[in-house]
């Protein structure tokens, strides 16, 4: 299986990358860097030459720019060369309720699936930051079904996913999401019971035809982004 590299240093030693044409999910608390590691991942694909596509609910394209220029990625390079685009649900979702015509969101309510409609024909990478937005009122069973149906479309069209689910959305989504998804990293802070110091650690949770392992993994945000220090050898 190709594996698309991440660019998490870490992961892409223990794991090899993503596996190509999967989903992907990273879940973790408020600030725990899922963005960060979305647009990690995203530049990333772009320095692999793939045609990728950062679909954002909450912030806008600008506020992504200027998160990804505390650290030493050409995210406006890979823009200016047709790598990478950003598609902004929150600046249509604004626009649209101002105009207070409702019923195009409404109907995009938890059909997770017409994110991809206005994907270009060629993307080849995506990260959805974060289909949390679009979660309300639904079902478990809802949520399970329209996660599947959209973790489908993906594979259909070859493109390797990065889907982002924060833990405001309830512990019982983010336990359904496990299941309809590839792989799942979840990205946590804890104290550390020798130092009592808190540390960020994340947890690879599942990874197909992978070889992960089961401790925890530290890490760090620095300039290159996030970057694992656990010392631990998997071979
Ligand atoms: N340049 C940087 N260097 C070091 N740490 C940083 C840097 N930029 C952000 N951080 C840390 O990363 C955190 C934010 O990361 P990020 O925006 O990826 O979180 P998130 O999980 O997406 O949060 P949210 O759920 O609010 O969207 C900040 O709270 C800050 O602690
Ligand atoms: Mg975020």
């Amino acid at each position: 299986m190709k594996r698309i590299k991440t660019g998490v240093g870490g992961i892409d030693k223990f794991t090899g990358g993503f596996p190509e044409g999967r989903t992907l999910l990273i879940t973790g608390d408020a600030g725990s860097g899922k963005t960060i590691f979305g647009l990690q991942f995203a530049y990333n694909c772009c320095l692999q030459n793939l045609k990728t596509t950062y679909i954002t609910t909450e912030e806008d394209a600008d506020d992504l720019y200027i998160q990804s220029s505390a650290f030493d990625w050409d995210i406006h390079g890979c823009t200016d060369q047709g790598y990478l685009n950003f598609i902004e649900l929150a600046k249509i979702r604004a626009e649209v309720t101002e105009a207070e015509v409702k019923i195009e969101i409404e109907s995009m309510k938890g059909n997770f699936a017409k994110l991809l409609e206005n994907l270009p024909e060629d993307t080849q990478a995506v990260v959805i930051d974060n289909i949390g937005s679009y979660t309300a009122k639904l079902t478990p069973y809802e949520f399970r079904s329209r996660l599947d149906l959209l973790v489908y479309e993906l594979k259909k069209r070859n493109i390797t996913a990065l889907i982002i689910l924060d833990s405001a959305t309830s512990d019982e989504f983010n336990e359904i999401a496990l299941f309809s998804v590839y792989g799942a990293i979840k990205l946590m802070k804890r104290e550390n019971p020798y130092t009592g110091r808190r540390e960020r650690v994340m947890d690879i949770v599942k990874m197909r035809s992978t070889k992960t392992p089961t401790q925890f993994l530290t890490y760090e945000i620095n300039n290159n982004g996030i970057e694992i220090n656990s010392g631990i050898n998997l071979k």
